[in-house]
């Protein structure tokens, strides 16, 4: 059984669940420094986390990524890796993290529950840029953690959100900082998510911008991707040991391959970051009398109908935004 759209016949294979909407950040663009966190008790727990795994692995999922906000902040959240990790030795579970909260303990405890990806947030790269965008005096440590994670052996891509006048001066330094280490270092395109955050037409600067001042500094060669459903653009760096990524979500579109689905820490089903349209999981899992073939109806409802994202971004004015719920509550 394999979950598909009508339209496209996409193929969903790639599930990201948000384990929290807490972060201990205050990135501009996501998160205001005051925010209304969601009650625990309307937050998706572990267990029914687990439930809902045992329902995607039925639709041979093959991909499952944590999320956040920041995933660590969870109570938990390294032993429920072990845990889950060892029930679905099937699934290749990853982590997007912001990467303040590990040490060499947790990065050791990653290993041996298998986990060998981690997509690791750094928009800045240096103290004062890094303090600029997330309001906390942390560089220090995500490099640290960055160094820690390349010696355990585990595969690292680096995310950074491109800002115009923001961290667009530091091309150069990012360019070579994936010259010297082994990642994979991708430019994310910045996306008009999340209403009372700071995203403004100002700071967006496009692929093609950030490829050809990242062409002034080095020699770059596309590598073909073999992976069909990759949201980057791969480049190897001429004398150098990692790569680069762009990730153009808003001048370049890759609705039509997309293969995946998100699950909000309110156990909120979305099947596109573009559309607020959710459906409930909770009220289902939580009651005893009711089948958890529901869910599965609800997904295979909910997926026929996947949206396209760039069509949604089109319509948009831009004073509005296309997706109101902040990133940290989608799970970025
Ligand atoms: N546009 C692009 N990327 C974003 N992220 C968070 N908000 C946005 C946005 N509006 C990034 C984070 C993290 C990843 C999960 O998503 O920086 O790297
Ligand atoms: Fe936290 Fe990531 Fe949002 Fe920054 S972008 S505040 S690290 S969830």
């Amino acid at each position: 059984m394999i979950l598909k759209d009508k339209k496209y016949q996409r193929k969903i294979s790639y599930i990201r669940i948000s384990v929290t909407d807490k972060c201990n950040l205050r990135c501009f663009y996501c998160m205001p420094e005051a925010v209304p966190f969601i009650h625990h008790n309307d937050i998706i727990t572990y267990e029914e986390i687990m439930e809902l795994i045992k329902i995607f692995q039925k639709f041979e999922v093959k991909k499952i990524r944590f999320t956040g906000g920041e995933p660590f902040v969870r109570k938990g959240f390294i032993n429920f890796i072990g845990l889950v990790s060892s029930k679905f030795p099937e699934i290749d579970f990853r982590i997007t993290t912001n990467a303040t909260l590990l040490d060499k303990d947790k990065i050791e405890k990653l290993k041996s529950a298998g986990i060998k990806n981690l997509n690791i947030s750094l928009d800045g790269l240096n103290k004062k840029t890094f303090e600029d965008i997330t309001k906390r005096d942390l560089f220090h440590k995500v490099i640290e953690n960055i160094n820690l994670s390349i010696q355990a052996g585990l595969n690292i891509k680096i995310n950074v959100v491109a800002l115009k006048t923001i961290n667009s001066d530091q091309i150069k330094d990012f360019l070579e900082f994936a010259k010297k280490n082994p990642i994979e270092l991708r430019f994310i395109e910045f996306m008009p998510v999340g209403e009372n955050t700071k995203w403004a037409e100002k700071f967006l600067i496009g692929e093609d911008e950030i490829l050809n001042t990242l062409k002034k500094y080095g020699n770059l060669r596309e590598i073909k991707n073999i992976d069909d459903y990759s949201t980057a653009k791969l480049y190897e760096i001429e004398n150098g040991i990692g790569k680069i990524g762009l990730i153009s979500s808003m001048t370049h579109h890759f609705c039509k391959k997309c293969n995946r689905l998100r699950i909000t820490q309110k156990g909120n089903l979305r099947t596109c970051l573009f559309s607020d349209k959710e459906y409930k999981l909770l009220p289902i899992l939580r009651n005893s009398k009711v089948s958890n073939k529901n869910i599965e109806t609800i997904l295979k409802g909910a997926v026929a109908k996947k949206d396209i994202g760039s069509v949604l971004l089109s319509k948009k004015n831009d004073n509005t935004f296309v997706c109101k719920n902040h990133m940290s509550c989608i799970g970025g």
